[in-house]
């Protein structure tokens, strides 16, 4: 597969932007009309705030490359993995005339990404189980698809799709392959990692704001070919990531057990709390899940919702999206938010 016949003219044309820190980030810096005096913020030693951070994301691409065993061309960082959604979509999709394919219900933002982007988004069902339907996307598909978007585990139905689908679609679509593993620590099926290499179309996207716990540094990135990675850092914004996000990562990559300690405890609190919610009145389903949020399909979700809003506590509304009428999201939260979840719950359903 030639991936170049699928990106825009343009981004191939595109003489990117050569920042100051391109070259030199030593030296009397004097190329970047810095504040060379230093920094109104400097309570983290060596961290040289007064200088824009590295656009090459050196420091993050050896971190990872090394935590994952994946080569460092083949990591991209972006500010979550949402501006990655968003840079895919500006890289292959040409506004009003290409299209993405997103089999739904799913992640949110593949959309609002493409509406943003005046990109057309064909919309189309998981089937029951919420797996991948490949006869309706053979009947979906049509040339001017460059993207399909996949999330596995999916939000907001918490189920790991099939890998068979998901490389059946790598081989026989000429478009690219986003599969969103945002949730990949929660399960115990394995990532498709090792299915890049193999597939130049396959692109993975994970995030720090799970399993990691850091939502608030705001850092995502992507696995994928060396072709796809160069297209990425030719249209990023130059300094995409910041210096106190790479900081924050140096720290938390250290923090390995931790990270494992917490998924423990969410996985285990999901069983628990699957048990309870299954057992309550008013509650008519409650699917499984590989990731930190159970989906309830409910008699009246919208009473649920407002009764639990009264008494502060605050799940999501899923019942707008396909195939979700009356269903709720819970994430899973510490043993003692549950228990008064659970609390709340039985009060309003009694
Ligand atoms: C499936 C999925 N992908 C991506 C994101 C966004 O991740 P980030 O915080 O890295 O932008 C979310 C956030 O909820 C998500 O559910």
């Amino acid at each position: 597969m030639n991936i170049k016949n699928l990106v825009r003219k343009n981004i191939l044309n595109l003489k990117p932007y050569t920042s100051a820190r391109d070259l030199y980030s030593s030296g009397i810096l004097l190329d970047a009309n810095e504040n060379s005096y230093g920094s109104t913020f400097n309570e983290i030693d060596g961290l040289n705030l007064n200088r824009y951070p590295d656009p090459h994301q050196k420091i993050l691409r050896k971190l990872i490359s090394e935590y994952l065993a994946v080569k460092e061309e083949n990591l991209f960082f972006g500010v979550g993995s949402d501006e990655i959604i968003d840079l895919m979509i500006r890289i292959f999709c040409e506004p009003k005339k290409d299209k993405i394919l997103i089999p739904e219900p799913t992640y949110g933002m593949y959309k609002v990404a493409a509406d943003i982007n005046d990109v057309e988004v064909i919309s189309i069902l998981l089937n029951d189980d919420f797996q991948i339907d490949l006869e309706t996307i053979h009947k979906s598909f049509s040339d001017g698809v460059k993207i399909i978007f996949l999330c596995s585990p999916n939000n907001p139905t918490g189920n790991i799709l099939n890998k068979k689908d998901i490389l059946y679609l790598c081989e026989n679509y000429n478009a690219i392959i986003i599969i969103d593993e945002a949730y990949i620590d929660f399960t115990e099926v394995l990532s498709l990692i090792k299915e890049v290499k193999n597939h130049p179309n396959l692109i993975l996207l994970r995030t720090f704001s799970k399993a990691w716990g850091l939502a608030g540094i705001r850092l995502g990135y992507c696995i994928a070919n060396e072709e796809i990675i160069n297209l990425l850092f030719k249209i990023k914004a130059p300094y995409n990531i910041n210096s106190l996000t790479t900081y924050a990562l140096t720290k938390a990559v250290k923090k390995k057990k931790t990270k494992e300690n917490y998924v423990k405890k969410i996985i285990r609190q999901r069983e628990t709390m699957k048990k309870e919610l299954t057992k309550l009145p008013g509650i008519i389903k409650v699917f499984d899940s590989d990731a930190n949020f159970l989906l309830i399909k409910c008699v009246n979700a919208k009473e649920i919702l407002k009764g639990l809003a009264d008494k502060g506590i605050i799940i999501r509304d899923r019942s707008n999206q396909p195939k979700l009428e009356e269903c709720l999201r819970i994430s899973i939260g510490t043993a003692e938010q549950n228990k008064i979840l659970l609390k709340a719950l039985k009060e309003i359903l009694k």
